[in-house]
């Protein structure tokens, strides 16, 4: 089954079996086949995280789940519940439309609703653990569905349970939210205090328009350029080594984490090397946005993977510092 159309980057790839879960109950019925139970298995949303290097020898479960409300009310908050196939930004503009503030900083991040708390998405200031009220997913082990709360769902930077070996089987089916009744605008994120900063007491409405505006002017729209948003995670570095590195590249963009480390800019390292606009084969680096790689028509997931490399390469040797994928490999 072919799955070029449902990987953003526009990867040519295959996969062996593949079946689009429109029911909660079609995964159970799935996995009840011993035939494709014992299949490698990959949960597939938006595909908009995903680089293929290769086909997938397994099955394809294409999560489409369908179907968003408000749910209710709960200390201060408006809980709303979106299934897993949604499209992320669309869930954003209709909680927008409902009047509720809360997810506004997040617009226009590709993907679905059942692949936001993956990776727990973030973007200008806000991280949707910092809105996360539950989910409900099915384990296959145990053939039955489970609610984990945001505590049982570990968030990190770009990290949770899913990513690790004790929740990289459980399948996403719905994600509730939590969005506050006295909702405050966060501009926290400097640009983006920059660009309200002529707008009194902004709407939810306005932030979003604003946060839109900033991610096309910066981002490839992956309709357009194959791309799978930040190609690289910001890489945290101890305090120490930050201060070492200052002395040499006083410019270097870093932010100091609650712990004393400090998170750096791969997107800054990336543009420092030179390869900013750089090309290698079919795929490249997006001109505006260092930290984006991107497909310019005809790339493979090797070619991807070549250019990933050299920029690591060139990265530690100047700097010292390991750049980390923050999209899976398959
Ligand atoms: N910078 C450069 N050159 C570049 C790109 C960035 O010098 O080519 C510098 C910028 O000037 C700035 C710093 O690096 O000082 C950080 O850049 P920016 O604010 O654009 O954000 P980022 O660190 O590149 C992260 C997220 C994005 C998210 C933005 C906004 C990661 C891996 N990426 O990018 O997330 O939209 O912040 O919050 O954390 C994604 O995950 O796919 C994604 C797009």
């Amino acid at each position: 089954f072919p799955l070029d159309s449902l990987n953003t980057f526009r990867i040519p790839a295959r996969a062996r079996r593949y079946l689009r879960v429109d029911e909660p109950g079609q995964v159970a019925a799935a996995l009840a086949d011993p035939a494709l139970a014992a299949l490698p298995r990959l949960v597939l949303g938006g595909g908009s995280n995903l680089l293929f290097t290769r086909d997938f020898d397994g099955l394809v479960l294409h999560m489409a789940l369908a179907g968003r409300a408000v749910i209710g009310e709960e200390h201060g908050h408006t809980l709303v519940r979106a299934a897993a196939g949604e499209n992320w930004h669309d869930f954003v503009q209709w909680t927008l439309a409902q009047g509720l503030g809360g997810l506004e900083n997040l617009s226009l991040i590709p993907g679905t609703v059942g692949a936001a708390p993956i990776q727990n998405i973030g973007a200008y200031g806000a991280e949707i653990k910092d809105v996360f009220h539950a989910l409900t997913l099915f384990d296959p082990d145990s053939g039955a569905q489970r609610v984990l709360r945001g505590i049982d769902c570990r968030f990190g930077y770009r990290d949770s349970i899913f990513k690790h070996a004790d929740g990289a089987r459980l399948i996403v089916l719905d994600v509730t939210f939590a969005l506050p009744t006295a909702w405050q605008p966060n501009l926290r994120y400097a640009e983006l205090a920059q660009a309200l900063a002529g707008v009194d007491a902004p709407t939810a409405r306005q932030v979003s328009d604003a946060v839109i505006a900033i991610r096309r002017r910066k981002l490839p729209d992956p309709a357009v350029i194959g791309n799978a948003g930040s190609f690289f995670k910001n890489p945290v570095v101890a305090g120490e080594q930050c201060a070492r590195l200052l002395e040499s590249f006083p410019n270097l963009v870093h932010h100091r984490q609650p712990d004393g480390s400090e998170k750096l800019a791969a997107g800054w390292l990336i543009d420092q090397c030179g390869w900013k606009g750089r090309n290698l084969g079919a795929a490249g680096v997006y001109p505006q946005q260092a930290l984006v790689l991107v497909n310019n028509g005809g790339a493979s997931g090797a070619d991807v993977v070549a250019l990933a490399r050299a920029i690591q390469r060139d990265v530690y040797e100047r700097y010292g510092v390991q750049l980390e994928p923050e999209p899976v490999f398959i």
